[in-house]
């Protein structure tokens, strides 16, 4: 029983400094310790490399000058579909296309020794490398998208041009053209919806929904949780995404899907997540089918966490300074491996 842990600074797919921290904050706030407490081993291989982008002088002129998206405002809608340029506008695509190489090398690397594969992020434009990769290694793999967001946007409808709101889409291969510097990617088997159940949305954008409806995904919103209990919603998902219970499972779990009164440290904060309790109930009954196989942590910024007060016993070995999303953060690490009471 080992544990990979990878470290996925990529911060490019969204506007705020600092999720790319979050795999050295966990470092420090005891990730090793926690996961051995859970009576696992690990091997820490270190930080993908990010390909940082060097702009030349000439290169930003262009970039200011325009170059921009066309507008059809004739009938008052934009006519997105026959206009390549969306694609090169999507921010950061050189550097998050690049990465995403490293990424998905790295990740198939690990999965390749059978051990549990850990990507701590970074934002979550890791997940489509990191999906492409499980999707790669395991016949018939399953995913658990856990998220506040859709993050199903195409570039066309997307409202921010940040590829953390796209992943989702980009890997069940929704996008109508080809995304410069994701070249590599292009043979590589993609996600079929019906494998794929997104759990915890209430923020999602207008075309998101659509997309949604459309995709032949299994989604429970959060009126669903509240409607049947996390128990009976997780079940659920289970069994349409694997009635036969014997698939391998991805988790994608971005931090925002938990509410603002335990995970405070994330970028695009929305109201009216998952309990403490919903999280932890959800990561244990999928720990209990014993087939997950990889698990995206991400979107977590210690530089926007806060101070835990209370005075909390806790019976993880976690630093005693830990901020309160961080402590979330190896809390639900141990949960998905299996710490069960
Ligand atoms: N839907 C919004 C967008 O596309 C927000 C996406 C947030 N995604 C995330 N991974 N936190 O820009
Ligand atoms: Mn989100
Ligand atoms: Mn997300």
């Amino acid at each position: 029983k080992k544990v990979s842990i990878i470290g996925i600074p990529l911060s490019e797919g969204q506007d705020l400094e600092g999720v790319h921290l979050a795999c050295d904050d966990l470092r420090r706030l005891g990730l090793y310790d926690v996961i051995k407490s859970v009576g696992w081993d690990y091997e820490d291989v270190g930080d993908v490399k990010i390909e940082k982008k060097k702009m030349h002088s000439n290169e930003k002129k262009i970039l200011l000058n325009g170059n921009g998206p066309e507008k059809n405002d004739q009938n008052g809608c934009v006519e997105y579909e026959e206009n390549n340029i969306y694609y090169n506008d999507i921010k950061n695509i050189e550097v998050i296309g690049k990465s995403s190489e490293n990424i998905f090398k790295q990740c198939d690397k690990e999965l390749k020794k059978k051990n549990f594969v850990l990507n701590i992020g970074g934002d979550h434009s890791i997940a489509f490398a990191t999906i492409l990769s499980s999707v790669h290694n395991y016949e018939n793999l399953k995913l658990v998208w856990i998220d506040a967001h859709g993050d199903i946007n195409v570039p066309e409808t997307s409202p921010s041009m940040n590829y953390h709101g796209m992943p989702l889409a980009h890997a069940l291969n929704l996008f109508k053209k080809k995304v410069p510097y994701f070249e590599w990617a292009e043979k590589l088997k993609h996600l079929k919806p019906e494998n794929v159940a997104l759990i915890g949305i209430r923020d999602v954008d207008e075309y998101e929904k659509i997309i949604i409806k459309k995709s032949n995904i299994h989604y429970y919103s959060m009126f669903d949780i509240d409607k049947h209990g996390m128990y009976n919603i997780c079940k659920n998902a289970l069994q349409k995404i694997d009635p036969d219970n014997n698939s391998p499972i991805h988790v994608s779990l971005d931090i925002d899907s938990i509410d603002v009164l335990y995970a405070p440290a994330t970028g695009t904060l929305a109201k009216g997540g998952l309990t403490y309790r919903e999280i932890h109930l959800l990561l244990k009954m999928l720990a209990d089918t014993k087939r997950v196989v990889c698990m995206d942590l991400v979107e977590y910024n210690p530089l926007m966490d806060v101070k835990d007060k209370k005075l909390h016993c806790d019976s993880l070995p976690i630093h005693a300074d830990a901020t309160v999303t961080g402590k979330l953060c190896l809390e639900m690490i141990a949960r998905i491996l299996g710490n069960d009471i």
